[in-house]
């Protein structure tokens, strides 16, 4: 059976109590829709988006990963509710599988036992010790008789404990006669989607209810259950990395975004980040160091050292507290305290202690340019633009102004002098 997908993401999220639109708050550097998104279309190509609250932002954001998926604004003015997100959109699927947009955690695996249902409407329940802020199921005989939404239940309702996890996959006719249907006759005064359930009761349809892994169908409805849900995300990274090959010392310290790529022969120690858009290979990443959508391949990284956004290293040793920006470096060692920006450095060249490429005068950015097998000592300043060319020497602290032929020894610093005894006549003490 063909099947449709809609996301229901139209909600403002008030809970989150931020002025970011929900499903835009990020679970492992991308926003929570964009997961949803993601598994959604490992099961169809057929998916809409339903978006309300601050439409214009969140399609902005969407479609910065997806080109081609299909937004509908849900009218929140005279159709608020779950209910009211379905009014007016059309399917192609003979089913359509109902999500919502803050359900970051849920995996095609997770929604088989839905998809596989026969029945006419399928809906997904689990169990809570404290059910509190979900709408309860009132099943009998193994049959969903009906929801009620906690602000609509009574005190005996409350108390059970099977509660709606909110994905529901119907056919699309059974959809197609309940939505104009729907009443707005609650405690709320929104259009329940809900309220389905009790209709094709009433009409004798079955309504199978799916007990699901709450792990995976966790909603998330504030900035803890943000972060409870980024965590189980993270252990599925970090599981996945570490089965593909990479070794993992005290994974739990270090934090992988989702797009992030890591592999071959890999070791990421504690601590580290790697953000999105980058790539590790064959790699070492010694602890605490940052790595921010760089390419990293057959290097060792850090401890403590800062990959900034398109770096490019390869080959190369990156010692402690080096920071590195926007740089290509080919069989380079930087082993201790420098900034290397705007730079391009060629192999077989040794970066000293403390160098500084001074890559801004305030207004600009300019380029550092070092050639092959180059001598930089320690303590100098690049002041770019600069090029230093082949099989050259820097002595150390020297301030480079202008450009360095290949083979020359560059020096800039004023000569040492010595002054014979200075000390005992400056503290006025015996020799
Ligand atoms: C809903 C269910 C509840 C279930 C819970 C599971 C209803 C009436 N209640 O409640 O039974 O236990 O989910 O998490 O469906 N949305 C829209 N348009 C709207 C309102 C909401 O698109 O007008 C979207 C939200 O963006 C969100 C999803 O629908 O992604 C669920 O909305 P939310 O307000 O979180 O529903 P709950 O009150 O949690
Ligand atoms: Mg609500």
């Amino acid at each position: 059976m063909s099947i449709s997908i809609a996301i229901l993401a139209a909600g403002k999220g008030t809970r989150m109590k931020s002025s970011l639109p929900k499903v835009l708050h990020k679970i492992s550097g991308k926003p929570m829709i964009y997961h949803i998104i993601k598994e959604s279309q490992k099961v169809s190509d057929d998916i809409t988006l339903i978006l309300g609250h601050q439409f214009d932002l969140v399609k902005e954001e969407i479609l910065k990963d997806f080109k081609d998926i299909k937004i509908h604004k849900q009218d929140l003015q005279n159709y608020p509710g779950t209910g009211g997100a379905l009014k007016g959109v059309e399917f192609k699927g003979e089913k359509v599988l109902i999500l919502n947009g803050d359900m970051p955690l849920i995996t095609k695996s997770s929604l088989e036992k839905l998809i596989n249902s026969n029945a006419p409407i399928a809906m997904s329940i689990f169990n809570l010790k404290n059910p509190a802020g979900y709408g309860r199921v009132i099943i009998k005989d193994n049959r969903v008789e009906e929801i009620v939404e906690e602000k609509d239940a009574n005190e005996e309702i409350k108390r059970v404990k099977s509660v709606n996890a909110g994905v529901y996959i119907i056919k699309k006719e059974l959809l197609d006669e309940f939505i104009p249907k729907l009443s707005n006759n609650n405690a709320q005064k929104e259009y329940y989607l809900t309220d389905i359930i009790k209709m094709a009761r009433e009409k004798g349809v079955e309504i199978e209810p799916i007990e699901v892994d709450e792990k995976e169908f966790m909603g998330v409805n504030s900035k803890y259950h943000l972060s409870q849900a980024d965590e189980i995300m993270q252990e599925r990274i970090k599981k996945e990395l570490m089965e593909s090959g990479v070794i993992m010392i005290n994974p739990k310290t270090s934090y992988i975004e989702i797009e992030a790529k890591i592999k071959g022969e890999s070791t990421i120690e504690s601590g580290v980040v790697v953000t999105n858009g980058s790539l590790i290979e064959n790699s070492h990443i010694k602890a605490n160091s940052v790595i921010e959508e760089s390419t990293i391949i057959n290097s060792s990284i850090g401890p403590m050292a800062h990959i900034r956004p398109k770096s490019n290293i390869a080959n190369s040793h990156i010692g402690n507290f080096v920071e590195v920006k926007k740089s290509k470096l080919d069989g380079v060692k930087a082993g201790h305290l420098s900034y290397l920006g705007d730079s391009e450095i060629e192999s077989g060249t040794n970066i000293g202690a403390g160098v500084i490429t001074c890559n801004y005068d305030g207004k600009n950015k300019y380029k550092t340019k070092i050639g092959k097998d180059v001598f930089v000592g320690s303590d100098s300043q690049l002041v770019a633009p600069v090029t230093i060319e082949d099989e050259s020497i820097i002595a150390a602290g020297s301030t480079i102004t202008e450009d360095v032929p290949k083979g020359a020894l560059a020096i800039s610093r004023v000569k040492q002098k010595i002054i014979d005894n200075f000390f005992y006549r400056f503290f006025n003490r015996k020799r």
